[in-house]
Order: C-alpha cells, then structure tokens, then sequence
C-alpha cells in the first residue's frame, strides 16, 4: 500500500445505497415470451427474478445519492466520481460525467470498465486516489445490462438484470479498511464474454463457467494470502453474482461456508459490476456486517478480468 508523507493513507467506506428499478420481471414473465421455464432458470442459475428498467446513469444517481446520505455527506465533499460499468448510456461521454452533473459533485469523474469485475477494480482505483491526498470518493457500480441484451436469446436473456451500488470512501491516516487486493486479466478469452457496437452481448456460457470458478479461486486465494489470514478468517464472502452454482463452486474450493456468501442474484439476476455492491449492501442492511469482520469481495467477468479484496470492516 503507498504511503505519505505523514505514513499509510487508506479509507474506510462511511455510507452504501443501492437503486433497482421498480419493474420486477420473474422467470415466468420469461417464459410466456421464450423457450425456457422456472424450474430450468433456479436449478441451473439461482435467480426467481431480476429488476429491469433505467438508464445506468439514472441508477448510478440514485445509489449515489442514497450512499451520501447515509454517509451524512455533501455532494460538494466528494473529491471524484469512480463509476464501474460496462453499459454506459453513450459511448462519449463517460456515463460518470452525466453522475457528477446530477449528483452534484465538484470533483471528477470517471469510468471503469472491467466488465463485472468492475467495482473492486474502481475500489482499488479509488484507495489509490485516497493514497495520493483525494479525501472522499463516490464509488458506484451501475449496470443496464437489459438494453445490450437480445430479449429472444434465452441463453443470456435468463441471466441478466439492471441495477447499482454505491459506496462513500473517505481517507483516513493509518491502513484503512483495504487489507490487500487482486487484479488479473486474460484477454485471449475476450471471446468468450463480448458485445460488439450496436449489438448483443453474446456469451460462452459453458467456458466461462469453467473458467470463472478458476480464476476466482485463484485470485480470492491470493488476496486471503497476501491478507495474512486464511480462508477461516473470513467472515462474510461477496461474490459476483453470476450463478449460485459458480458461488457454490467457489465456497467449496477456498473452503469457505455456503452460509457466509451473500446471494442476492435469486432477487436481481447478474447486474455485472452492480452486483458485488448490491450484494454488499443487502449484507450492511441485514446486520450480517459488523466491525472487525473480515469481508471478501471477489468477481470475475468479460475481458476475462478477475478481482479481489480483502476488507476488514470499519477500518
Ligand atoms: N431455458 C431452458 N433450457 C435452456 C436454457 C434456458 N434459458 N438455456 C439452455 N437450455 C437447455 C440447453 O439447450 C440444453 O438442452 P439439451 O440438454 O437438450 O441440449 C440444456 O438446457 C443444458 O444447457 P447448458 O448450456 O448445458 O446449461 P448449463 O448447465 O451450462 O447452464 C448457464 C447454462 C448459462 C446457466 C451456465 O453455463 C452459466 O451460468 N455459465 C456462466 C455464465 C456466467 O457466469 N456469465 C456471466 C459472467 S460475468
């Protein structure tokens, strides 16, 4: 971790807040317009329903919103807008110009697209922004992924939904809350996970099942070793939410129990890099987040991109 002049600067996050949209469409909703069912859709994805509607930014708002009021903070004390996602409203301008406009934050703005790997990328972007003198960040995930996807396709049209997460990261003189973290990429696999212009996000499902399990071991590992604890010592596992059965996978391998993970995917489906947030501020809600908990974020999505973090809570 970089330090200052006046020692180790870190953060600790100080408000969340999410948005979905109002319009919940369920598996059978799915099922009168396409070849699939209910049954098929929980067995083989966990998901019973997902939120659709929006724009990314006006969901990115919203959680913004909601995470500066619960961090009893002023738009005009966020040094930056760091905005994951991979569905921006328009290709120019970066969606994070349109957050700190209708947010009101003074500061800068910018995107990160690491597909949904994507928030705890712009959370290790950020905690380097804290390291060299930012005080308070805006950190969201938002996603639209409904407005890239072919709604007659049911090998993803199944699996997707819209929403965002947002947190509050504010500096503080000493480690902060960011044990330690994990970035990787392999672009030979961009294949397997991709959206052209204009058209339709197309996926491998199998592949990337197999390889999501990989790297998101891999890099969960790392970032529990390089934490200097050990899979016992987490305390609460947030994983993407891309299927409850890659979840599964994942606990099993780093040996971690099913009960600790965060599953939010039955109620919103894959939100990309909304879902690591949502699934993170369901757990603060739900008081299943306490001080001095360890807490795991870990992801994986298109690129092939992966990362991980290693928080303990409350800095
Ligand atoms: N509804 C009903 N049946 C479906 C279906 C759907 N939506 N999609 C596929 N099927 C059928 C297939 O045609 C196949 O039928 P067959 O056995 O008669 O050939 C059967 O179900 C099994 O399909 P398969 O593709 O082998 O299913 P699966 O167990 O691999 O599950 C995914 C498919 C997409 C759910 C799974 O591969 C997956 O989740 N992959 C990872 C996706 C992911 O993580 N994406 C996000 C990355 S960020």
């Amino acid at each position: 971790m970089a330090t200052t002049r006046t020692g180790v600067r870190g953060g600790i996050v100080t408000g969340w807040g999410i948005s979905v949209p109002d319009k919940v469409v369920t598996n059978d909703d799915l099922s009168a317009t396409m070849d699939t069912n209910d049954a098929w859709i929980r067995e083989r994805t966990g998901i019973r329903e997902r939120r659709i509607g929006g724009t990314t930014s006006q969901l990115a708002i919203e959680a913004g919103l909601a995470a500066l009021a619960r961090a009893g903070r002023r738009p005009d004390e966020i040094d930056a807008v760091v905005l994951a996602t991979t569905t921006p409203d328009q290709i120019v301008p970066g969606t994070s110009a349109t957050v700190q406009d209708g947010i009101g934050v003074p500061g800068g703005a910018f995107d990160v697209n690491a597909a949904c790997s994507g928030f705890v990328y712009a959370l290790a972007v950020a905690h380097g922004l804290l390291a060299i003198g930012a005080e308070r960040l805006l950190v969201i995930g938002s996603e639209t992924l409904s407005r890239i996807t072919d709604w007659d396709d049911r090998s993803v049209a199944v699996l997707v939904g819209d929403g965002a997460g947002a947190v509050v990261l504010e500096a503080v003189d000493g480690p902060g809350q960011l044990l330690s973290w994990n970035l990787g990429a392999d672009g030979s696999l961009r294949h397997l996970l991709m959206c052209d212009h204009g058209g339709y996000l197309f996926m491998d499902g199998k592949e990337v099942f197999r390889k999501a399990v990989r790297v998101v071991v891999d890099s969960a590992e790392q970032a529990i070793a390089e934490a200097g604890l050990t899979a016992a010592d987490v305390s609460l596992l947030v994983p993407h939410q891309a299927n409850l059965r890659i979840i599964s996978a994942a606990c099993q391998r780093l040996g971690i129990p099913e009960e600790k993970a965060v599953v939010v995917i039955d109620r919103y489906g894959n939100t990309s890099s909304a879902s690591i947030p949502l699934a993170l501020v369901d757990a603060l809600e739900t008081g299943r987040l306490q001080p001095g908990d360890h807490v795991l974020l870990t992801g994986f999505g298109g690129g092939m991109t992966w990362a991980s973090a290693v928080l303990r809570w409350g800095g």
